[in-house]
C-alpha cells in the first residue's frame, strides 16, 4: 500500500505529525480490507479547499473534506483494469483546527476522523444520498473510532514515578523519613509502573543505601537516573537497575537543566552504553527534542531516549506552548521510527500531561516534582492516581 500525503506549505504553520496521519490512514485501510490499494491524502488551506468546493460542488465556502473516488465517472472497462486506487481525500487543515476547538478535541484527532469519514465515501458510502445511508456511514465512523481507540489501549503510555523530591525532604533534616522506598512502595500499589531516582554526584537528595534498598524491594521497575561519571557507572554496573536513563549533570544546577549533548560525546556515551548493555542494563538517553540528537542516539546503540518536556511545560503562552508540543511529536515519532522506544519527561504536571500521554508514539513519562508537591495535599496514593487518571484518558484519544 503506498499513502501519498502532500501538506501545502499554505498549512505549515499548523504544525502537522505527518508519520501519526499516514499510521492512522495505514490501520483504517487495513481495517476495511483495502490495504493493498493506493490512497492520496492532500491538505490544503480553507482558501484552496474554498475554491475547490466551488469547483466541484458549487459551494461558495470551504468544507471540512472532500473525497475523489478514483473510479468516478470512469469509463465502465476501468474497473476490469484492476487498478488499486482508492482516491483522493482533501482536508482542509484550517477548518480542522476550528472544529477540534469547537469539538473540544485535539488537532489531530479531528484529521483522523476527517480521514475516517473521507475513506468511507471512497469506499461508496454515502450520507447525502439517504437517511438510512448517513445512518450507516455514522455508525461505521463511530465503530472504527472506538477499535482505534482499543487499538490504542493496548499500547498505553506508562507512569514512572521519581521520587527524589522525598528524599529532598528528608534530607532538609538529614534524618531518616520521609523515606523513599516508602514513596516508592505506595506508588507502585498506586498502579505506577515504574520508579525513578537520580543518584546524583553531589547526593543532595538520593543516597546510595536508597537505591541498594530500592533495587530490593521495588517490584516494578527501577530506572536509576544518573550522570555518565566513572564512579556512578561502576555503582549502577553493580546494582543493576532495570534500566539507566543517562542525563547530563551540573554541580549548580536546582533539576537536570537541558538534555545531553549525544552529537558531541558520541564516543564517550556510546562506551557507558556498551559498558552497561554488556552488564544486561538497556540504556535511555535524556534528550532535547532535535533531530541531531536522536540520530546520535540512535547511531551509538541507545535502546531508550527520553525526550525532554521542560521547555513545553515552561511555555508562556499559548503559542509557544504548541511550537513546543509539535517538536516533541515530531521528535518522538522520528525517533520511534528509527526503532527507538521512546519516554518522555521533565516539568509535567497535572496541566501539561495530557498532550504527551495522548502521543501513542511514547512509552512512558518520567514524572516526579508535581505528583510529590500534590502528595503533601492529598497523600501520595491520591496524587499517583489522579495522575494515572490523566495518562490513561489522554492515551485512549487522539
Ligand atoms: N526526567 C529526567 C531526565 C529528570 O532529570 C527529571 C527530574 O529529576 C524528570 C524526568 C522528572 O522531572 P519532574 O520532577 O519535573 O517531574
Amino acid at each position: 500500500m503506498t499513502i501519498e500525503l502532500t501538506i501545502r506549505p499554505t498549512c505549515h504553520h499548523h504544525r502537522i505529525n505527518r508519520e501519526l496521519l499516514i499510521r492512522r490512514s495505514q490501520w483504517l485501510m487495513q481495517q476495511n480490507g483495502v490495504q493493498d490499494h493506493n490512497l492520496s491524502l492532500l491538505l490544503v488551506d480553507d482558501q484552496e479547499m474554498k475554491a475547490l468546493n466551488l469547483h466541484w460542488r458549487n459551494k461558495h465556502k470551504p468544507t471540512n473534506v472532500l473525497s475523489f473516488p478514483s473510479d468516478e465517472g470512469a469509463h465502465p472497462g476501468f474497473a476490469q483494469l484492476g487498478l488499486k486506487e482508492l482516491g483522493d481525500i482533501i482536508i482542509s487543515v484550517d477548518t480542522a483546527a476550528r472544529e477540534a476547538a469547537q469539538h473540544n478535541e485535539t488537532f489531530h484527532h479531528r484529521l483522523i476522523w476527517l480521514i475516517t469519514h473521507g475513506l468511507l465515501h471512497l469506499l461508496g458510502m454515502d450520507h447525502e444520498r439517504s437517511e438510512g445511508e448517513a445512518e450507516a456511514m455514522h455508525a461505521r465512523e463511530q465503530q472504527l473510532l472506538q477499535q482505534l481507540k482499543h487499538a490504542k489501549d493496548s499500547t498505553m503510555t506508562h507512569l514512572a514515578i521519581n521520587v527524589d523530591h522525598v528524599a529532598t525532604i528528608r534530607q532538609a533534616r538529614g534524618i531518616t523519613e520521609p523515606d523513599p522506598v516508602a514513596a516508592a512502595a505506595i506508588c507502585e500499589l498506586a498502579g505506577a509502573s515504574g520508579i525513578v531516582v537520580h543518584l546524583r554526584e553531589d547526593r543532595r537528595h538520593i543516597q546510595d543505601r536508597d537505591v541498594h534498598v530500592l533495587r530490593e524491594t521495588i517490584k516494578t521497575k527501577l530506572n536509576l537516573e544518573m550522570g555518565a561519571a566513572r564512579d556512578i557507572i561502576d555503582i549502577a554496573l553493580r546494582l543493576k537497575p532495570d534500566m539507566a536513563t543517562l542525563v547530563p549533570e551540573k554541580r549548580r544546577e536546582l533539576t537536570t537543566e537541558g538534555g545531553l549533548n549525544v552529537s558531541g560525546q558520541k564516543k564517550k556515551l556510546g562506551a557507558t552504553i556498551e559498558e552497561m548493555n554488556q552488564a544486561g542494563i538497556p540504556v535511555s538517553l535524556f534528550i532535547d527534542p532535535d533531530s541531531k540528537q536522536i540520530k546520535a542516539s540512535h547511531a551509538i546503540g541507545a535502546t531508550f531516549v527520553e525526550i525532554h518536556t521542560g521547555r513545553y511545560c515552561d511555555a508562556t503562552s499559548e503559542q509557544e506552548r504548541d511550537m513546543e508540543f509539535e517538536l516533541i511529536a515530531q521528535a518522538a515519532e522520528e525517533a520511534y521510527d528509527l526503532g527507538l522506544r521512546v519516554n518522555a519527561g521533565h516539568g509535567l504536571d497535572y496541566q501539561t500531561t495530557a498532550r504527551i500521554a495522548a502521543l501513542d508514539t511514547i512509552e512512558e513519562l518520567s514524572i516526579g516534582h508535581a505528583i510529590i508537591t500534590r502528595a503533601v495535599f492529598t497523600g501520595l496514593d491520591q496524587a499517583v492516581r489522579e495522575m494515572q487518571k490523566i495518562i490513561r484518558e489522554a492515551s485512549r484519544i487522539a
